[in-house]
């Protein structure tokens, strides 16, 4: 993997939107309470978020500016999000992929029997994402954001979006970790 030049190319699109006074649009995998609050803040940022989940309820839920999860503050900065047109969400995770140009993944990652970090739903999120990305041209960013063992960026997430894709990381898309 050519971390650097990944990066390089990573740092150029956010330069370039930067430099044309766009902000890039995004896409949270999994309205959790990691996703719900990511979508929450980054809208009352400026920013327009896609919040993707399995979940019917959840998805309802941040698309009607309520709060899926107890948390401080959430419904209201949830609720000025949609007022603003700057919060939708959808079960469609592909159609909120090829929507946007950043995806931040925080689906759970909960404790396996033997006692190691179960990444079942980080492979499934990212295998989509890599379907999306498949009929996708313009270069896209994945940012893993859940609490995962060192090496899941690249060894997992990177590599499950590359092959279902067929693209090439730092190429056609980059990661990044954002614990
Ligand atoms: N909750 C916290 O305070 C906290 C703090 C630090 C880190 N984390 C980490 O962040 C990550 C997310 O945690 P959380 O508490 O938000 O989890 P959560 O269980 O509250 O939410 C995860 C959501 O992902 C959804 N999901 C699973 N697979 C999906 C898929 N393929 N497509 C769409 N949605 C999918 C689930 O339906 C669920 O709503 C975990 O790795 C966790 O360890 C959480």
């Amino acid at each position: 993997m050519n971390l650097v030049k990944q990066d390089f190319v990573t740092a150029a699109t956010a330069v370039r939107a930067s430099a044309q006074g766009a902000k890039p649009s995004i896409s949270v995998i999994g309205l959790g309470y990691v996703g719900a609050v990511s979508c929450a803040c980054l809208a009352h940022l400026g920013f327009h978020m896609t919040g993707v989940d399995v979940s019917l309820e959840k998805v309802r839920s941040v698309k009607e500016g309520r709060s899926p999860i107890v948390e401080d503050r959430l419904e209201e900065l949830l609720s000025e999000g949609v007022r603003l047109g700057r919060i939708d969400a959808t079960q469609n995770l592909v159609a909120a992929v090829l929507s946007t140009d950043v995806t931040f993944l925080s689906v759970g990652t909960p404790t396996a029997p033997d006692g190691s970090c179960d990444l079942t739903y980080v492979r499934q999120a990212s295998r989509a994402i890599g379907q999306a990305l498949a009929m996708k041209d313009a270069f896209h960013v994945v940012v893993l954001r859940c609490s995962v063992p060192p090496g899941t960026t690249l060894d997992c997430v990177a590599v499950e979006v590359a092959a279902a894709s067929g693209k090439t990381l730092g190429v056609d898309f980059g990661v990044a970790f954002n614990p």
